[in-house]
C-alpha cells in the first residue's frame, strides 16, 4: 500500500513537470474564490450542422437558453440549420478558482475513432481551448494516449470579473486570421486598452490568430431584488434571457439605457404553460407603463420566489414642475412666505424650469 502511494506521488510529480503551468488555464478571474457566473463562447462550426447538434456538443441543457444567447425567437426549431463559419454563441456556467475561470465540469466530449487531443481542441471545438488545457484538467499523462469512448471535460475559458466596475458577461472570441485588436474592439463596442489589459497583451501586435480572446460584453442593470431566485441574472446587450420558469422574457438593449426590459413571455413554452399573474396593480402588468401629462408610471419585473410568485416594482417618474408658490402659502404650510422664496434662491422659477428642460433634453440624447 505504501508502495502505491509512492507511485501515485511519483506520477503526480511527472504530471506537474510535463504539463504547462496552471496559470495558462482559462481567463483571469479574481472574483471571490469559487465564484460562478454565466459566460459565453463564440463557436464557429466547421461543418454545416443544426442547432440541436451544437446544443448536444456543448451540453446546453435547454435549447431556449441557446436561442436567447443568439437572440433567436424562442419558437426556433432545434433542426434549424447552422452554416459552416456561422458563429453560434454558447451559454454556460463559469467557475473561478485560483485566479482563473473555466467552464464548470462541462461540456463533456466522448472520444471518437481517430480523434487526437489537438484535433478535439482545434477542429471539434474550433480553437476555443488549447489541447494542453484538456490534458491538464483530465489528468492525462501522455497526450497521445486517449481511448475511444473516453469522456473528456472541455475547459472553456471564462471569467466572472467585473470590468471597469460594470456588470459584464465575458465572451470568448476566437481570433480570426488577419484580425486586429482594433477590429475586435469596434465589433464588440469595447475599448482597445480594456481588451489589451484583460488579455495581458503588451501591444496590439501581440494578438495571435486562433487564440481565445476575452471580450467583456456590457450587461444591463436590472431592478431584480437581491433575494430573488434570479438575482444573478446578467443579460448582455443585443440578447435576451427567459427567467421566472420561462414566464418572463428580459431583453437588454443599449436603446433602453442598458436597463433590462422585462415582459411576460407572449407564447407559452411547452410544459411550462402555467404562469402566475404579473401585475403591479389592477391596471398595470409587468412591462406596462402609463403616462399622464408629466408623470410616467412603470411596472417592472423584480424577480421571482420559490413559491412561483412574481415580484414587481411600481415606479413613478415625475417631471412635473413644482407648483409656483402662491402668495401667503409656503410649501410647509406655516405661512412663512420668506422661507419659500429662499428655497428657490436668487434664480427664481424661470431659471429652474429652463434648467430642468435643458437637463431633460440632455438626457434624451
Ligand atoms: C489552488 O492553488 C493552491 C496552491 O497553488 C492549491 O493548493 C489548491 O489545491 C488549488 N485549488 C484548486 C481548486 O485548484
Ligand atoms: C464534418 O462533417 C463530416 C461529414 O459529415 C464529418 O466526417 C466530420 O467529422 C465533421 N467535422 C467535424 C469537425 O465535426
Ligand atoms: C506517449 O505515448 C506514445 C505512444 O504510445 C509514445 O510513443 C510516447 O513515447 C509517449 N510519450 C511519453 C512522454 O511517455
Ligand atoms: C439586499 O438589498 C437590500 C436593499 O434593497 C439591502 O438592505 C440588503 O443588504 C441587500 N442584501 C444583500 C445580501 O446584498
Ligand atoms: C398591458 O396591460 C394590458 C391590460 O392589463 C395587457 O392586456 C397587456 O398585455 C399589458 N402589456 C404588457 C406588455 O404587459
Ligand atoms: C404625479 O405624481 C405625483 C406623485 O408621485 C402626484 O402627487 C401628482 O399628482 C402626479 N401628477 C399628475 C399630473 O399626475
Ligand atoms: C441612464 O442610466 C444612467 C445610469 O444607470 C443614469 O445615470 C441616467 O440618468 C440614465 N439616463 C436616462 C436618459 O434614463
Amino acid at each position: 500500500m505504501g508502495c502505491a502511494v509512492v507511485l501515485a506521488c511519483l506520477s503526480f510529480l511527472l504530471l506537474c513537470a510535463l504539463l504547462p503551468a496552471t496559470d495558462a488555464l482559462g481567463f483571469t478571474c479574481t472574483a471571490q474564490p469559487e465564484a460562478t457566473c454565466q459566460a459565453l463562447v463564440g463557436y464557429i462550426s466547421p461543418n454545416t450542422t443544426t442547432l440541436k447538434s451544437i446544443q448536444s456538443l456543448f451540453g446546453v441543457k435547454h435549447l431556449r437558453s441557446l436561442l436567447a444567447a443568439n437572440n433567436l425567437s424562442p419558437t426556433t426549431l432545434p433542426t434549424a440549420t447552422v452554416q459552416a463559419t456561422d458563429t453560434v454563441i454558447i451559454p454556460f456556467t463559469c467557475r473561478c478558482s485560483n485566479g482563473s475561470g473555466i467552464s464548470d465540469r462541462s461540456p463533456v466530449y466522448t472520444v471518437q475513432k481517430d480523434d487526437g487531443l489537438y484535433y478535439i481542441a482545434a477542429a471539434v471545438f474550433s480553437y476555443l481551448v488549447v489541447y494542453q488545457d484538456i490534458q491538464l484538467v483530465n489528468r492525462i499523462e501522455n497526450a497521445s494516449l486517449i481511448y475511444i469512448g473516453q469522456e473528456l471535460w472541455i475547459p472553456l475559458p471564462c471569467s466572472c470579473d467585473q470590468v471597469d466596475g460594470e456588470k459584464t458577461v465575458h465572451y470568448a472570441h476566437v481570433v480570426a486570421e488577419g484580425s486586429t485588436v482594433e477590429e475586435i474592439a469596434t465589433e464588440f463596442g469595447v475599448l482597445e486598452q480594456t481588451l489589451l489589459d484583460l488579455n495581458g497583451l503588451a501591444s496590439p501586435n501581440a494578438l495571435m490568430a486562433y487564440q481565445a480572446f476575452d471580450v467583456p460584453l456590457k450587461a444591463c442593470t436590472s431592478k431584480i431584488r437581491n433575494d430573488s431566485l434570479d438575482a444573478s441574472l446578467l443579460v448582455p446587450g443585443g440578447t435576451y434571457a427567459l427567467t421566472a420558469n420561462n414566464c418572463v422574457k428580459c431583453s437588454c438593449n443599449s436603446a433602453y439605457n442598458w436597463t433590462l426590459q422585462c415582459h411576460p413571455l407572449e407564447i407559452a413554452l411547452s410544459s411550462d404553460s402555467s404562469c402566475p399573474p404579473m401585475q403591479c396593480s389592477d391596471a398595470l402588468s409587468i412591462g406596462n407603463t402609463t403616462t399622464t401629462s408629466c408623470n410616467s408610471t412603470a411596472c417592472s419585473y423584480a424577480g421571482y420566489t420559490s413559491q412561483n410568485a412574481i415580484l414587481t416594482d411600481l415606479e413613478t417618474k415625475s417631471t412635473c414642475p413644482a407648483p409656483p408658490p402662491s402668495p401667503g402659502l409656503s410649501p410647509n404650510g406655516n405661512g412663512n412666505n420668506h422661507a419659500a422664496k429662499t428655497d428657490i434662491g436668487m434664480f427664481g422659477w424661470n431659471f429652474l424650469v429652463t434648467a430642468m428642460s435643458i437637463l431633460l433634453s440632455v438626457q434624451r440624447i
